[in-house]
């Protein structure tokens, strides 16, 4: 089975790409034994995806490794803020963890318009050093009670208007076949 590395340790992520990729074998940073530090500076979702990707696919090929290389930036985005938080979704209360994060943006919401969306960006690196790139997005509102089991990042307070639940509240199925990263996604393994 042809190999693909994600480029995060992030448990939830790989979950759910795991969940939607049947025919590679996935392997996440510590499959791979890469413990560098990846510094995200880019000024879209697109240019962190490629500075991640990039990344590993440098470390890779010092190893003589072929593998494909995918990764992914994704992030919250509120029209009332400017497409804030934007790509600084992990980090936008000091805080820098979820609820903090949840709590600043029901309050910076106060009196504003809710819509919002979730953005992934995928970037699919391969071997002979070129790229393309799947976007994919879902559309909601931001609701000022959490709602649901799931709190990973924004799920709780994000009303998804394809289901007519919170993220929070939906099933891992259910998530995924709306998710910005599902929808990225599907539009990746077209190509693969
Ligand atoms: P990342 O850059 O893809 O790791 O995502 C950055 C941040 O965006 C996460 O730490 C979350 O705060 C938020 N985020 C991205 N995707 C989701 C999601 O599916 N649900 C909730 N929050 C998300």
């Amino acid at each position: 089975m042809d190999k693909i590395v994600i480029a995060s340790n992030n448990k939830h992520k790989i979950k759910e790409f795991k969940e939607m990729i049947s025919n590679y074998e996935i392997l996440s940073l510590n499959d791979i034994e890469f413990n560098g530090d990846i510094v995200e500076d880019g000024n879209s979702f697109e240019e962190n995806a490629l500075i991640k990707a990039r990344t590993i696919h440098n470390y890779l090929k010092e190893k003589g490794l072929n593998y494909l290389v995918m990764a992914d930036d994704s992030g919250l985005c509120c029209d009332a803020l400017d497409g804030a938080p934007g790509i600084y979704s992990a980090r936008y209360s000091e805080e820098h963890n979820d609820q903090a994060n949840r709590d600043k943006l029901i309050n910076d919401l106060k009196n504003k318009e809710k819509d919002a969306y979730f953005n992934c960006t995928i970037v699919l690196y391969y071997p002979d050093d070129t790229y393309k790139t799947f976007v994919g997005k879902t559309y909601g509102f931001i609701i000022e009670e959490e709602r649901g089991k799931t709190d990973f990042g924004y799920d709780p307070i994000f009303y998804s208007k394809d289901l007519n639940k919170t993220f929070g509240e939906a099933s891992e199925e259910e998530k995924n076949s709306v998710s910005h990263r599902g929808r990225a996604l599907k539009e990746m393994l077209k190509e693969l």
